[in-house]
């Protein structure tokens, strides 16, 4: 596996930062587990990442990953699928929006305008999008439909043929790519579970807008779901912003305080400290 290996989607909230620190705490538990469960997955930055280091793929452990955002796991599913197909219908949207614009293709992808977009040409749409519009910000309003403009590159960095086959290679099987809100992931004993939700509320300049917001209730919510895998026995880790309330919802467990900047977020809010919330069942 090429060193230069980067995830096909970028996405807000990206793990690169602190794919680091979250990699050793897994390889530290590499022969204590032997399921792999992400439920926010996203643009699976540390997933990638852990691939990228090879000993999680040469560890033949099983893989599940998940999003409640149906429009980027079916973009998995395709990858995985037929990534070739997939590769040459690329093409042919990365032809349109040289030909037509980047909101050409928006409208065609939120089926407003022209032929919506179907199957493994929103998919590939979605690939476009990505690379093309503000940030690589993911948005949808009330009517779910996506809405970030479009974005300055000069040129756009589309993604290859190549990064489209290996990510084909490293993800797991169909079956095990799901689209459900987190807690109707099965947990077992044996998982290694990283949780790595829409971030608590800093301040006003956050951005917590995903497909939707991820409110103090969720946030409560959610932390339900985190005691129930410690109770079943499984290892979990959370990843999230250094807020009072997460501090306290969490103080039974292992926190660790990180600095490190936002994958997407405003100049002002790059130095805010994170958390990495470690089961209180972990070893270490
Ligand atoms: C912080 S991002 C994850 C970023 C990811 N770790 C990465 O490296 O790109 C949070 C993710 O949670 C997803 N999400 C929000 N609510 C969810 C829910 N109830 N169940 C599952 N996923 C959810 C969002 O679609 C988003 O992709």
């Amino acid at each position: 596996m090429s060193s230069t290996f980067k995830p096909v989607i970028k996405w807000a909230g990206g793990k690169k930062s602190l794919s680091k620190q979250l990699s050793q705490i897994i390889l530290e538990q590499l022969d204590g587990f032997d399921r792999y469960v992400e439920p926010f997955f996203g643009g699976g930055g540390l997933f990638f990442s852990l691939n990228n280091d090879m000993f999680f793929k040469s560890s033949k452990k099983k893989i599940i990953i998940n999003d409640i955002n149906k429009d980027l796991m079916n973009l998995y599913k395709d990858i995985k699928r037929n990534p070739k197909k997939l590769i040459s219908v690329h093409e042919k949207v990365k032809q349109q929006y040289h030909d037509h614009g980047f909101y050409y293709i928006r409208d065609r992808y939120n089926g407003s305008k022209g032929h919506p977009y179907k199957g493994i040409y929103k998919s590939a749409a979605l690939m476009i999008l990505n690379k093309t519009c503000y940030n690589g910000l993911y948005r949808v309003n009330k009517s779910g439909e996506f809405n970030v403009p479009v974005g300055r590159y000069s040129p756009p960095a589309f993604v290859k043929a190549n990064e489209v086959l290996l990510t084909s290679n490293i993800l797991p099987d169909l079956k095990n790519i799901h689209n459900k809100s987190y807690e109707k992931i099965e947990i077992r004993k044996n998982d290694l579970v990283y949780l790595d939700p829409p971030y608590d509320i800093e301040n006003k300049n956050s951005f917590t807008s995903y497909a939707g917001e991820f409110k103090q209730n969720e946030q409560e919510k959610l932390h339900k779901y985190f005691e129930k895998i410690v109770k079943i026995g499984a290892k979990v880790i959370l990843s999230n912003s250094n807020t009072k309330s997460m501090r306290d919802l969490y103080s039974s467990h292992k926190i660790k305080r990180i600095s490190a900047p936002r994958g997407i977020s405003p100049k002002s809010d790059r130095k805010a400290k994170e958390l990495i919330i470690l089961g209180n069942n972990f070893q270490n």
